[in-house]
C-alpha cells in the first residue's frame, strides 16, 4: 500500500504536556485491558515513532535502541513497545509502514534485530518477523520497582526480524535491562 504519512520520530524527552496528554488517551483506547494515566508501561522508552493526521496523533511505536546478548555475542536491537494505531485508521496498513520504516532505519544504522514481545503476532508476522524459543534473561519492573532477575524460557511471544542478516540462534538471550 502507497500511503503518504506524516511519520515523526521523536526522542522521548522531546515530547511536551499536549502531546504526552494525546498519548496517554489514545494508548488507552487501543490497549483497554491496560488503562493507565501514564503514556509507558513499564518505562520511558527512548525514542517514539508517531503518525499524525491534521496535529492529531494517530499511531505510535515505542522505540528502545538496546544491546543485548545471544549466547554471549553482542547484538544491537530496536526494542517495539506499544505498537498501537487509532482505531478509526487501522487496517490501511499504517502500522506497516511504520515497521518498514523501522526496518529501513536499522540497516540504516547497524542495528542487527528488530525485536518485540507479543501475544497477538498477527502485525509481526506480516512484516517478516519470525518467532523464537530461547531462555531470557531480564530485569522483572513492575510499577515503579525492580524485582530481580527473571530467567525463564520464552517459547512463544518474542519475535525478532535480523537487518544484519546474523542469523538467531537457540541458547540465551540475556535483554541487558527490563522486558519491554
Ligand atoms: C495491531 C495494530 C497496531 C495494527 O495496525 P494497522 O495499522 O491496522 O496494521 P496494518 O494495516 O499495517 O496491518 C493490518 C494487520 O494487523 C494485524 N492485526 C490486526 N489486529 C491485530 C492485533 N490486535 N494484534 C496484532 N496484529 C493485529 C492483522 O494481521 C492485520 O492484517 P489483516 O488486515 O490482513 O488481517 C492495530 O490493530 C492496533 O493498534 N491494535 C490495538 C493495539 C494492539 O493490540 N497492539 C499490539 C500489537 S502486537
Amino acid at each position: 500500500m502507497n500511503i503518504d504519512l506524516d511519520m515523526q520520530l521523536l526522542a522521548e524527552f522531546e515530547i511536551r504536556p499536549p502531546l504526552n496528554q494525546q498519548l496517554i488517551t489514545l494508548r488507552c483506547q487501543c490497549f483497554p485491558d491496560t488503562q493507565q494515566s501514564r503514556s509507558y508501561f513499564k518505562q520511558l522508552p527512548q525514542h517514539r515513532l508517531l503518525v499524525f493526521q491534521d496535529c492529531q496523533l494517530i499511531a505510535h511505536i515505542g522505540l528502545e535502541h538496546r544491546v543485548i546478548t545471544l549466547n554471549e555475542k553482542v547484538l544491537r536491537i530496536f526494542g517495539l513497545i506499544d505498537v498501537f494505531v487509532d482505531p478509526q485508521h487501522q487496517g490501511q496498513g499504517i502500522a506497516s509502514a511504520m515497521l518498514t520504516h523501522l526496518t529501513k532505519l536499522g540497516t540504516q544504522f547497524s542495528v542487527d534485530f528488530l525485536m518485540a514481545f507479543a501475544t497477538d503476532p498477527r502485525i509481526y508476522q506480516k512484516n517478516g518477523f519470525h518467532l523464537v524459543d530461547n531462555y531470557f534473561q531480564w530485569l522483572r519492573v513492575d510499577e515503579h520497582k525492580n524485582y530481580g532477575v527473571a530467567i525463564e524460557r520464552i517459547a512463544d511471544e518474542a519475535w525478532v526480524k535480523s537487518l544484519s542478516g546474523f542469523p538467531w540462534t537457540n541458547g540465551c538471550v540475556d535483554l541487558l535491562g527490563y522486558l519491554f
